[in-house]
């Protein structure tokens, strides 16, 4: 086939109408439960200064290092598209001083965010995202609410093999120890580790524990674990989180080397992943943690917050393998027809008398034989098809077709949605 001279650009794509039904149904679930745990939507620019994502996220993240899209204005700013979600909403808490409102402030997105990514399952340029933040508040009972959230809104859309990954990365007091332990480890084995971790070994040892290379994996397994470094209060915070996931009946899976992808993270880090071989391909469907030390990055004061995304291709590519469809949009029961100019004339108001009086009517206005507009009808399988034929538009009347009956009468034109109505 030849190829089209404009497409979509690389790892970027339209959503079409059959996926905009499963966004409409993600949205929805995502809505309610966001409405019952009273979080308040917001949505920020898809462009932000450059620094707020490059000091934000982390000098030293993939993200920041090679996947961001960062162009110069005309004026000479640097601007990025938005990779992630948390860095605007602490730049909106501050810049709306959100900090006046009472604590903790909650607020939920859904929307689309750009990553220079290589492109694979799951893995896009542009993708959407749900997410939740809850900051003003230090406590572990809302890290447990927020994985709560996630699972809840997950097991909603019909995923029943969640699996939860789980850890805690401390925070300024204690991971400063862990990083000098994780350093001189990996300086035992520089030899073994890639270009990149090597890179990394000196920027942020962390960042190796993420590292995706199979000779590094393994040295990774052996590395001492952060779990075993955390500070009294670190330890508490994560004992609690544990407590509260168990006692909600959330089973969790200790990986004492999920680190994320982002480095604001402090304490809690999860991730949430569905089980078999498409779920591990797809990768995680959400992820998040608590990240204490992102407004003081951003707006120079400490606030804790804690938050999480999911991602809603990744939602989707795993609902088609399941097979589960949304539900489909309720058809018209009510098909118009006209025949003739004076009865289109009409026909194109009466519609709008049916619009205001909330009833669905479909229609074909554009055709002119009866017989093909008959056809369009009975494929939509409409129980009533109102006919307005040239003499009828005159006398103010319309022709009544019971579809299923086959019966059909001639009403006034004046009563024809109230007869609708009743009918239907
Ligand atoms: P993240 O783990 O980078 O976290 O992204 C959250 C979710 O977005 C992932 O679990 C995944 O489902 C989806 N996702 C990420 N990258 C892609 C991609 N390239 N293509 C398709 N889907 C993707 C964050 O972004 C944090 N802001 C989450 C957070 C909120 N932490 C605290 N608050």
């Amino acid at each position: 086939m030849k190829k089209l001279k404009f497409q979509t650009p690389t790892g970027m794509h339209d959503i079409l109408p059959e996926d905009e039904r499963y966004f409409q149904e993600i949205y929805k679930v995502v809505k309610e439960i966001a409405d019952f745990y009273r979080f308040q939507k917001i949505e920020t620019p898809i462009l932000e200064d450059t620094e707020l994502f490059s000091r934000g996220i982390g000098m030293t993240t993939d993200i920041v290092q090679k996947e961001m899209f960062t162009f110069k204005t005309r004026g000479g700013d640097f601007l990025t598209l938005r990779p992630e979600g948390t860095a605007p909403i602490i730049r909106a808490y501050f810049q709306h001083g959100f900090k006046n409102l009472p604590q903790p402030v909650k607020l939920w997105y859904f929307s689309p965010f750009f990553r220079y990514e290589r492109p694979q399952l799951g893995r896009f340029r542009q993708f959407w995202q749900f997410g939740f933040e809850v900051i003003g508040e230090e406590s572990s009972v809302i890290d447990a609410q927020l994985i709560l959230i996630f699972s809840n809104i997950l097991k909603e859309l019909g995923f029943q093999n969640l699996v939860l990954k789980i850890n805690s990365l401390g925070d300024s007091n204690c991971r400063p120890y862990y990083r000098k332990v994780l350093t001189s480890y990996f300086k035992s084995k520089v030899n073994v580790l890639c270009q990149d971790c090597r890179r990394r070994l000196k920027e942020n040892p962390l960042r190796i524990l993420d590292c995706k290379e199979e000779r590094c994996q393994q040295i990774v397994s052996q590395a001492p674990q952060i779990l075993d470094y955390l500070c009294e209060a670190c330890k508490a915070h994560f004992k609690e989180v544990l407590e509260f996931l168990e006692d909600l009946g959330i089973s969790y899976y200790l990986d004492p080397f999920l680190v994320r992808g982002l480095d604001y993270y402090t304490r809690t880090v999860f991730e949430i992943f569905e089980e078999g071989e498409k779920g591990k391909a797809v990768g995680a469907l959400a992820g998040g943690g608590r990240y204490d030390n992102l407004a003081k990055i951003i707006g120079d004061e400490e606030i804790p917050a804690a938050g999480g995304a999911g991602g809603i291709e990744r939602i989707i590519i795993l609902l088609k393998e399941k097979k589960m469809k949304p539900p489909v949009e309720k058809k018209p029961k009510v098909f118009l027809a006209q025949i003739g100019g004076e009865a289109r004339k009409k026909a194109l108001k009466l519609l709008e008398v049916f619009r205001e009086a909330k009833i669905p009517v479909a229609e074909s206005l554009g055709r002119n034989s009866l017989k093909s507009q008959m056809r369009v009808a009975d494929a939509l399988g409409v129980k009533y098809t109102l006919v307005l034929g040239q003499k009828e538009a005159i006398e103010g009347k319309i022709l009544v077709k019971d579809m299923i009956s086959g019966k059909q009468k001639i009403i006034p034109l004046k009563r024809v949605v109230s007869f609708i109505k009743k009918k239907i």
